[in-house]
């Protein structure tokens, strides 16, 4: 129900009047009784007077009250338009209004140093992002001039091996190289993805299936090592809409950087399972943890705390999960262990398909 907008003069003046009116009323009628001139002067006086203290109320209200009013009013309008230098100058009155204009300075000023730090975070985002840009494309150049040569090597190596006699001290070398090539093409084939990502390609498929792959691939990585790479399947789990490539890629990420983080024995478990319309896959190890202030940026392109690590691991695999509208969800004790949980819906809208 919209109330009736009556004008705030109107409201101070009127119980004013209202008192004057009445006071003349009763002198007025007391006067009448006694047919005396002079007191008919005294009534058209008097009536003068509360007329004139009327008009005089109205004056300083409106220099008091409806002039900062105004300013102010006039101020947010600008302020509205998107203009934040503006202070009113009512400020230095010692009354409440003065309070209300000191606060409104107050306010403003916060804005302006709020806006000129915004602006601030924007052009140095916006620098990085660039030079991320150019980083990114020239990894992804190198990349891809290191690939021919490496398919090369790896296809000498196979055939090197393949001509060794059984017994031969050299096929444990060529092993190992082979392992070393393997590690290679996955930190170019990461850099280049990271550069030249391509959308992914949205399958409904068993997730038990993908984890398995991945956890066998990383199970090769560890044979010569005391880690256990342990694995708890979900079969109940329905269905999960996802690119099986991509997940997989993801979870070996995962996968290698448990086993990374565990020096000496130790144990990586595997585990699926469901919360709300999620599927779940738990990734946990015993390894030397995060420390807390590193947590916030370990999914940062080129964040790395190894030698030989390009930093681009955790970072790809959250653009995976996330362009799964999942999200991946970490943990993590230091000298304990970390655990790292991949969140990926069951369904996807086709408007979420289509976006991602
Ligand atoms: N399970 C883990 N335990 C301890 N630290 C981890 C773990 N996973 C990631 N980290 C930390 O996060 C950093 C970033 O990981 P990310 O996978 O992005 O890159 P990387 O492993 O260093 O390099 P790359 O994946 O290219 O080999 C790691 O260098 C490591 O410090
Ligand atoms: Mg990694």
């Amino acid at each position: 129900m919209n109330s009736v907008r009556v004008n705030w003069q109107l409201k101070a003046i009127l119980p004013v009047g209202f008192v004057l009116l009445a006071g003349l009323l009763l002198f007025t009628l007391a006067t009448l009784s006694f047919r005396d001139p002079e007191r008919h002067a005294v009534l058209i006086v008097a009536g003068a007077g509360a007329v004139a203290i009327c008009a005089v109320s109205i004056v300083a209200l409106a220099y008091v009250i409806q002039r900062p009013m105004v300013e102010l009013q006039e101020k947010i309008g600008q302020v509205s338009e998107g203009n934040l230098n503006v202070a009113v100058g009512f400020s230095r009155r010692n009354d409440e209004i003065g309070d209300l204009g000191r606060n409104f300075n107050h306010m403003m000023q916060q804005l302006r140093e709020s806006r000129e730090e915004i602006e601030l975070l924007h052009r140095t985002q916006m620098s990085r992002a660039e030079h991320l840009a150019t980083l990114g494309e020239l990894a992804a150049g190198l990349a891809h001039e290191i690939r021919n040569p490496l398919a090369g090597i790896a296809g000498v190596i196979e055939i090197i091996g393949r001509d060794l006699p059984s017994t031969s001290p050299a096929r444990a070398v060529v092993k190992d190289v082979r392992l070393e090539i393997a590690q290679i093409n996955r930190i170019l084939t990461d850099l280049l993805e990271t550069a030249r990502p391509h959308p992914p390609q949205i399958c409904r498929s068993n997730l038990n299936t993908t984890v398995e792959h991945a956890v066998m691939l990383a199970r090769q990585q560890v044979l010569s090592k005391p880690i256990k790479i342990e694995l708890q399947q979900a079969p109940d789990l329905p269905e999960v809409e996802h690119d099986s490539d991509q997940i997989h890629q993801v979870l070996l990420n995962l996968l290698l950087n448990a086993v990374q983080a565990i020096e000496g024995a130790g144990t990586v478990r595997v585990e699926i399972g469901s919360r709300d319309d999620c599927a779940t896959v738990l990734v946990s190890d015993t390894g030397r943890g995060i420390p807390p202030l590193n947590l916030s940026n370990i999914f940062r392109p080129f964040y790395t705390t190894k030698g030989n690590g390009t930093g681009l691991g955790l970072s790809l695999a959250r653009r995976i999960v996330e362009e799964h509208h999942g999200r991946i969800e970490v943990s993590s004790v230091v000298g304990k262990g970390s655990k790292f949980d991949v969140v990926l819906p069951f369904h996807m809208t086709t408007a979420e398909i289509a976006a991602s």
